[in-house]
């Protein structure tokens, strides 16, 4: 399905307060999705860093404060690509302050508002419990800021066949996107690494 092998990843930098500057010039995409979504996990997976971790898995949801930028090495069928995976804070966790909780606004949409380099965002969903009102929150600001978005339904290894489909219908039609931008993912199993693979070659391969 892809042919996208990745070569190296390098931590490049984060950006810690709104309007801080982006560590460099590369081509972006960025992973959005509320704390505890299994975001960590499957950057991991996507990377193929499941022994020596990129991305931290969390034993206490809701610390990453940061976005963090990763600089990415790759190779597809046309060849060399470069770009940085953006790790976007977890937004909505529950077990913190108000003020801390809603403190992730300005930091992630003053990132991914005005920004030419980024070429679109894979939104993390889970696939048991559906879009939040933080998740339509920013789906729909992504959607306002025409920003390109693939749909990652994460943990679908805990999902049983009929209601898998049932869930991905409902989260399909919640969101309301075509089925095609829409991901089943697995941390687990593996499940979606290819597809995701493929999906964001095309997206760096048709903006170079
Ligand atoms: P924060 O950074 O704390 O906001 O969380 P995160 O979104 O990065 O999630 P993380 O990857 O740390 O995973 C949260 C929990 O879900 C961990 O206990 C993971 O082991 C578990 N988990 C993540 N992905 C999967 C998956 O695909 N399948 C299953 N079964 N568990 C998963
Ligand atoms: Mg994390």
């Amino acid at each position: 399905m892809s042919s996208l092998r990745i070569d190296e990843v390098v931590f490049a930098g984060a950006i810690g307060r709104p309007g801080g500057p982006r560590p460099g010039t590369l081509p972006q995409v960025a992973f959005s999705g509320r704390s505890n979504v299994g975001k960590s996990s499957l950057i991991n997976r996507l990377l193929g860093r499941t022994r020596s971790h990129v991305a931290r898995v969390s034993a206490t949801p809701g610390k990453t404060r940061e976005i963090n930028f990763f600089h990415v090495r790759a190779t597809g069928e046309a060849g060399a690509v470069e770009f940085y995976l953006v790790d976007l804070p977890g937004y909505g966790y529950a077990r913190v302050s108000k003020e801390l909780r809603d403190s992730w606004r300005p930091l992630i949409e003053g990132y991914l508002r005005d920004n030419p380099e980024l070429l679109g965002v894979v939104q993390l969903i889970d696939a048991r419990h559906g879009p939040t009102k933080d998740d339509l929150q920013m789906v729909a600001f992504l959607e306002a800021a025409a920003i390109p978005t693939l749909f990652a339904l994460t943990k679908i290894d805990k999902l049983g066949n009929s209601e898998r489909r049932r869930q991905i219908a409902e989260i399909v039609g919640r969101l309301e996107v075509d089925p095609e931008q829409v991901i089943p993912f697995s941390s687990k199993t593996g499940e979606g690494r290819e597809e995701l693979l493929g999906a964001l070659e095309s997206l760096l391969v048709a903006t170079h």
